[in-house]
């Protein structure tokens, strides 16, 4: 019977097994059926039919992307994303260069930036816009951007290159401190001013007192990241020397943070060299004198330094050298390699120093690149970087912010990839802020982020400046702080990094990028200014709580002074007395 049973139970768990497996097929058999669907005929649930595209088809398309094509459609990647924005980031690119030729020059600054609102108001048909100062300036979307400099000039042949096409500029193949780079700054502002105006840039440039200047109205050919020149003739200049650049350009101007003003008013505190006068699209005129008639440090250009170089790079400049044996290329191509320590270095990587560097192996390369990391050689000199001084950073803030205490402090050299650079921090505690926000409220510390003298307004959270910031511990310095967050105090931090090359996060120039040197180095500094802080908070709470028993006790010697009248029945004469003695002894035991 029991085997019966058993027979029977086999048989229905096969006949169930076989139904599940069925139904699973079922479902395989549907969805795959779905799929293939959507594998053959994509689209074809719209209008018409899209054909498949064959490689062929696909050939006919493919073409090389001029850089300024791509800069047009991709204009945020250069700062241009806002029309806020856009207006603040012509007026940087014109300012930077303007104070970047004069003091290469060796010439004081002066400089005069001039923004105008304009509207254009159609006459009758056929008319050409009509332009008058708007009144309304809220309701402004255009402006006349002017920003003129008593530098030295720019050759006549250079002008249609340098305003009217991208990557082109003196700055890039040099490792030298300024504030461009990349020659992608005025010419991107110029080619942004042309695609939403379709206005050209005019440029008027002298570079001999005795001739007359040049008037050029140059406009970019996207396509071909070429100049084509609209005018040029000569002119008067009311300068010796010097340039003068006009963009018309989409924009909007609004005051207070972020702003124009704001900008300008940080670049003539980063500079007191230089004298600007700045006439605002309010008609209110700002000027800005000359703080101080000693041009700031003039920077050398330097050659990369061998720490942090990379293996990739150490090869191709090996391969690209000149040089007949290594410990040559070693000593040209690199600073603070003496022929000892290039000796030294070759001893280290088992390599000939008669090598020639043009045929060296990656092998080679690494042995070179390990040697050269393994070697003590001096830190980069400073001469190539010009810091602002910890007592000139701290003399800037006294003249710009109220506050009861200030600090600074100027780090030495450190190297990141092979580029030296060099942090400074100043620190101002007791902001007399006369922003319109609430008193009542503990307000986050304030951050001025500035970069070879150049203020960064924009992204704040992605520059490594605002990390480093953020990493160190203020509540060690007697500050409260959320986590995550900035410390909160009325405190003015700024923090400035000077480098042969600043490594932005993007061609916008607005974050540096978190190489854990620079981190390092921010941290360093703004931890040096925390310390003093620190020091200087708990020694003022000390004395509050000081001034504060000092005033518990005056408050009751006199009834001290009646119960001993009582106790040894003194005179009212010899009160007074004691008294004093009290208070003096009391005192004496409470230093502040
Ligand atoms: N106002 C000026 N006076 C003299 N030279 C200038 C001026 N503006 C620009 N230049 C020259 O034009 C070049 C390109 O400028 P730009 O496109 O802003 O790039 P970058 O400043 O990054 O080199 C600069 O490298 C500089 O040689
Ligand atoms: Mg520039």
């Amino acid at each position: 019977m029991a085997k019966v049973k058993k027979a029977s139970a086999k048989k229905g768990k096969a006949k169930k097994a076989r139904a599940k497996s069925k139904t699973r097929k079922k479902v395989k058999r549907r969805t795959k059926s779905k799929t293939s669907d959507a594998k053959i005929k994509p689209g074809t649930r719209g209008k018409g039919e899209v054909p498949p595209a064959t490689a062929e088809s696909m050939a006919a398309k493919q073409r090389a992307i001029s850089i300024s094509e791509f800069f047009a459609k991709n204009r945020h990647l250069l700062g241009f994303d806002n029309p806020r924005k856009a207006l603040l980031n012509a007026v940087k690119e014109a300012v930077d260069n303007s104070l970047d030729a004069c003091e290469e020059a060796h010439i004081l600054p002066d400089l005069l930036i001039n923004i105008k609102p304009i509207v254009d108001t159609c006459g009758s048909p056929g008319d050409s816009a009509v332009r008058r100062p708007q009144a309304d300036l809220r309701r402004a979307n255009r402006f006349v951007l002017t920003v003129r400099d008593n530098g030295p000039g720019i050759v006549k042949q250079q002008i249609p290159n340098i305003f009217a096409r991208l990557l082109y500029g003196s700055k890039f193949h040099s490792l030298k401190m300024s504030r461009g780079q990349q020659g992608i700054g005025i010419s991107a502002a110029g080619m942004y001013g042309l695609l939403t105006t379709g206005e050209p840039v005019q440029i008027i440039s002298r570079t001999n007192p005795k001739k007359n200047a040049h008037h050029y109205h140059v406009q970019i050919d996207t396509t071909k990241n070429r100049p084509e020149v609209v005018l040029d003739e000569e002119c008067d200049f009311e300068l010796p020397t010097g340039t003068s650049v006009t963009i018309t350009l989409e924009g909007k101007y609004q005051r207070g943070r972020q702003s124009v003003d704001e900008y300008i008013a940080q670049t003539a505190m980063a500079n007191p060299h230089a004298t600007i006068i700045y006439n605002a699209p309010d008609d209110n005129l700002y000027k800005y004198p000359r703080q101080s008639k000693e041009l700031p440090f003039i920077p050398r250009e330097v050659k990369p330094h061998p720490y942090g170089v990379e293996l990739g790079l150490l090869l191709k400049m090996a391969r690209d050298s000149s040089a007949k044996q290594l410990s040559a290329f070693l000593k040209n191509e690199f600073s603070r390699i003496s022929p000892r320590v290039a000796r030294r270095i070759c001893e280290k990587a088992k390599l000939r120093g008669t090598l020639r560097p043009s045929k060296m192996s990656l092998r080679q390369a690494e042995a070179l690149h390990a040697a050269i990391n393994e070697t003590k050689i001096m830190a980069p000199s400073t001469d190539c970087i010009g810091p602002i001084g910890a007592a000139q950073l701290e003399e800037g803030l006294r003249a710009v912010v109220k506050a009861d205490f200030y600090t600074a402090c100027s780090r030495s050299p450190a190297v990141y990839r092979g580029n030296p650079f060099l942090i400074e921090a100043a620190l101002a505690y007791g902001v007399k802020d006369n922003s319109d926000s609430n008193p009542d409220k503990e307000q986050l510390i304030r951050l001025t982020r500035i970069a070879n003298r150049v203020p960064l307004l924009y992204q704040q959270s992605a520059c490594a400046i605002y990390k480093s910031v953020l990493d160190v511990n203020w509540r060690n310095y007697a500050l409260s702080q959320s986590r995550g967050a900035l410390p909160t105090g009325p405190v003015l931090l700024m923090v400035h990094i000077a480098s042969v090359w600043v490594p932005f996060t993007s061609e916008s120039k607005e974050a540096i990028a978190h190489y854990p040197e620079i981190i390092k180095e921010i941290h360093l500094a703004v931890q040096d200014c925390g310390r003093k802080l620190g020091l200087y908070l708990r020694r003022r709470k000390r004395i509050q709580q000081e001034l504060a028993k000092r005033s518990y006790i005056e408050t009751y010697l006199p009834y001290i002074g009646e119960a001993l009248q009582d106790i040894l029945v003194l005179k009212q004469r010899q009160v007074g007395t004691v008294i004093t003695k009290l208070k003096k002894v009391l005192e004496k035991s409470r230093k502040v």
